[in-house]
């Protein structure tokens, strides 16, 4: 299998991953044969990339690893939907319209019962603790986040976020409590973004959703549980230009008791890594998606500034730089421009796949060429875009 952007799908290909919508109904079997109706219907969605059974690799196929289950992702889809669905039911999102109104709203007795153990969000912790037990059953991260359509976004991007922020959480060495609360806070990080309308500014959206989310996180009899600071401080940055509070951080994993708060929590340090890092492989608002490697540039990048520096460098251990399935090009000397599919991660060496060249540097196939990346160090490669 590899994956491929809908933009470069071709009537012919065969659907290696079934795909299926926010409410778990299959919208495309796996092993179907696409027509241009349905690469249309995809791109309708919103959908940015499909997972094709790969047409040069044959027999030699691969089966790229999935960060979830498939069944736990629907559960947890269904949950998250359920969820926010009935809260915005009970507090009346839509007819809400100033801030302060919604803010009376999240603090409400009407919102803590919601929140309590016999509300919608109960389910929540049980859909954690299952996303934590797959996870940790993993040494690394597939390297590419859901496909995700229009609908389902908000959805799949806390399941993402989730995973990705366990696997940190993992590194630098969270208990087990503290490892649940990041997965039950990453799955709500966004839970303020029901309330939002889409049409005020990425300022105030950021400074609206965070308040709001945090309210209503922390309406609970045990808000430690719901870990509102995740969704309060995901959009913190270390230098101090986050919003909503503009927060200084310290770019290190040990707190340090003598910083005088309020300072970012660890856990929400944690969750603003992994929030980028799905943003950027998703593309947000009217940019493209980025390629894997691009986007862990980026991350690099805005380490020490914008992200924590130690957390971003935990991060960097458990994800691979060219995923399984990815599209690859040579840039360096020796078969400069040949094509092909990282066809292994190699987990002590993130960036060194083995490859597997399948076209020459004129886009003509050729027979299979697989490379060990970590045995060819004068070679390097770039994912092709996404
Ligand atoms: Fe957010």
């Amino acid at each position: 299998m590899r994956i491929i952007r809908t933009a470069d799908l071709k009537p012919g290909f065969v659907v290696g991953r079934a795909l299926t919508d926010e409410k778990g109904n299959i919208l495309l079997q796996q092993g179907v044969e696409l027509t241009q109706r349905y690469i249309q219907a995809l791109e309708t969605k919103g959908y940015n990339r499909l997972y094709v059974q790969d047409p040069d690799l044959g027999d030699d196929d691969i089966e790229p690893p999935e960060d979830l289950s498939p069944a736990t992702r629907a559960k947890a889809m269904l949950t998250l939907q359920r969820s926010f669905a009935e809260v915005a039911k009970q507090l009346g999102t839509v007819k809400r319209q100033s801030f302060d109104e919604l803010l009376e709203a999240c603090s409400s007795e009407t919102a803590r019962v919601l929140m309590g153990s016999k509300g919608p969000l109960a389910d929540m912790h049980e859909v954690a603790n299952s996303i934590l037990n797959e996870a940790l059953t993993h040494s690394t991260l597939a390297g590419l986040t859901s496909m995700k359509s229009a609908d389902s976004h908000l959805y799949d991007h806390s399941i993402d976020v989730c995973v990705t922020g366990i696997m940190i959480g993992r590194t630098v060495g969270l208990t087990n409590t503290r490892l649940r609360q990041l997965a039950t806070g990453c799955l709500l990080h966004d839970i303020g973004m029901m309330f939002i309308d889409d049409k005020v500014s990425r300022t105030t959206k950021i400074h609206h959703h965070t308040r709001l989310g945090y309210e209503l996180l922390k309406n609970n009899d045990d808000p430690d549980i719901m870990a509102p600071h995740v969704a309060l401080e995901h959009h913190e940055r270390q230098d101090g230009s986050g919003l909503p509070r503009g927060l200084i951080g310290s770019n290190t994993i040990a707190r340090d008791r003598s910083l005088r708060p309020p300072i970012p929590t660890l856990i929400g340090e944690i969750a603003a890594v992994a929030d980028i890092y799905d943003i950027l492989l998703t593309g947000a608002a009217n940019q493209d998606p980025m390629p894997p490697d691009m986007a862990l540039n980026a991350i690099r990048q805005a380490a020490g500034t914008h992200l924590n520096r130690q957390v971003v460098e935990a991060f960097l251990r458990v994800v691979p730089v060219y995923p399984q399935g990815m599209e690859i090009i040579v840039r360096s000397e020796y078969l400069h421009n040949y094509s092909g599919i990282v066809t292994k991660v190699n987990p002590t060496q993130l960036d060194r796949p083995v490859i597997t060249l399948v076209r020459n540097n004129h886009g003509k196939a050729i027979p299979a060429i697989a490379i060990d990346l970590v045995d060819k160090t004068d070679m390097f490669i770039r994912c092709k875009g996404l």
